[in-house]
């Protein structure tokens, strides 16, 4: 079964082709980071006119690398939730309007679940097997730090989230602090990679008695660490002195790592999991990454680094699921911007 499978919540315009939910012929992803760079942020009305002017071209270019034409598909797939209200409308309006003209399924994916599903494009991993039911997931991104069990596909229960800002927004705060690029998370990481570990350790944020995450005192206390150092506000009439700003960018990223792992591994041994799954964009991260799977005592698995940020290979993954377990979705499927997992 081919999914052709669309993604525009946020500032990625995305198609790919998958095949029975595990296999990718075809994926293209066209970055809009650049035009929002200098923002600072994502502009949600350049982030959809942007979308309306790509979107059609990375459909074309995705079904070209397949080798294939719509009506040979078996379904459209494309993000209704969660992301930005303009930016989603664009890809459920295209993807109804490609569906409908083929009579093709129409399956509305929720994007935490494509960040879920991301995890078995890897060759040779089973979600029945690799690492089997229950699971725990942590889903951390640039809106998003959830603990979700996963009991079964679709088995969904939320037990852990964010109280205040997500793990990716934590990032690219301390990146804009320490004087670095946006997306903050990949900045970061690779200025960390040249630090030689010689500043003291910066707070692990903590909610007592819960599951949940909590990353704004981390975000002070980078703040005040950076304004202690001389470094924030950034001087006017001298640059970051850049063994400083990789010390503290590594102090930083050890500190909310470290509080991601724990937070997953009094989840797993609360909840008595088989494995953790770790999916979207700060999963790319390579200390979370290593970290994890040092300190857990389940199997972990985690997408290769293109496929932990925003793509339409892992929303046509999740879509064969969902097709699979009958759920049709109808032609009245709206936008939904703040769309719940669990
Ligand atoms: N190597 C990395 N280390 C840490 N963070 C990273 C890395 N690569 C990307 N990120 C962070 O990931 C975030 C983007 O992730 P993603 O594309 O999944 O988020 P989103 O789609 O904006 O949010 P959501 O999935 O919650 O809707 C950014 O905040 C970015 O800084
Ligand atoms: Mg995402």
């Amino acid at each position: 079964m081919k999914i052709l499978g669309i993604e525009t919540s946020c500032d990625e315009t995305a198609a790919a082709v998958i095949e029975d939910g595990r296999h990718i012929v075809s994926n293209v992803v066209a970055t809009q980071v650049e035009m929002h760079a200098r923002y600072g942020g994502i502009v949600p009305e350049i982030a959809s006119r942007q979308h309306m002017r790509t979107l059609i071209p990375v459909v074309e270019s995705a079904l070209e690398d397949a080798g294939m034409e719509l009506p040979q598909l078996d379904g459209v797939a494309v993000t209704h939730g969660p992301g930005l209200a303009g930016a989603l409308l664009v890809g459920v309006n295209t993807a109804k309007g490609l569906a409908l003209s083929h009579d093709l399924p129409f399956i509305g994916v929720n994007h935490l679940e494509g960040h879920v599903y991301a995890a078995w494009l890897e060759d040779g991993l089973d979600p029945e097997t690799r690492p089997g039911f229950p699971l725990m997931c942590l889903i951390t991104s640039g809106g998003h730090t959830d603990l979700i069990l996963m009991e079964g596909h679709g088995h969904y229960t939320l037990i852990g989230r964010t109280r205040d800002d997500a793990a990716g927004e934590a990032f690219d705060k301390a990146a804009r602090v320490l004087g670095l690029g946006f997306p903050g998370g990949p900045e970061i990481q690779r200025v960390a990679e040249r630090a030689a570990g010689t500043e003291p350790a910066l707070p692990r944020p903590r909610v007592r008695s819960s599951l949940d995450f909590s990353f704004s005192g981390l975000k002070t206390a980078t703040m005040r660490r950076a304004e202690l150092k001389g470094m924030y506000p950034p001087p006017e009439d001298a640059e970051l002195d850049p063994a400083d700003v990789a010390e503290v960018a590594l102090a930083f990223q050890e500190a909310i790592v470290d509080s991601m792992v724990r937070r997953t591994l009094e989840a797993v041994a609360k909840h008595r999991v088989n494995g953790i799954l770790l999916g979207g964009g700060v999963a790319a991260n390579s200390h979370l990454r290593a970290e994890m799977a040092r300190r857990s005592p389940v199997e972990v698995i985690v997408p290769r680094p293109a496929l932990c940020t925003d793509n339409g290979a892992m929303i046509g993954a999740a879509a064969y699921f969902t097709l699979r377990n009958g759920d049709a979705y109808s032609w009245d499927l709206d936008v939904i911007p703040s769309l719940r997992l669990g």
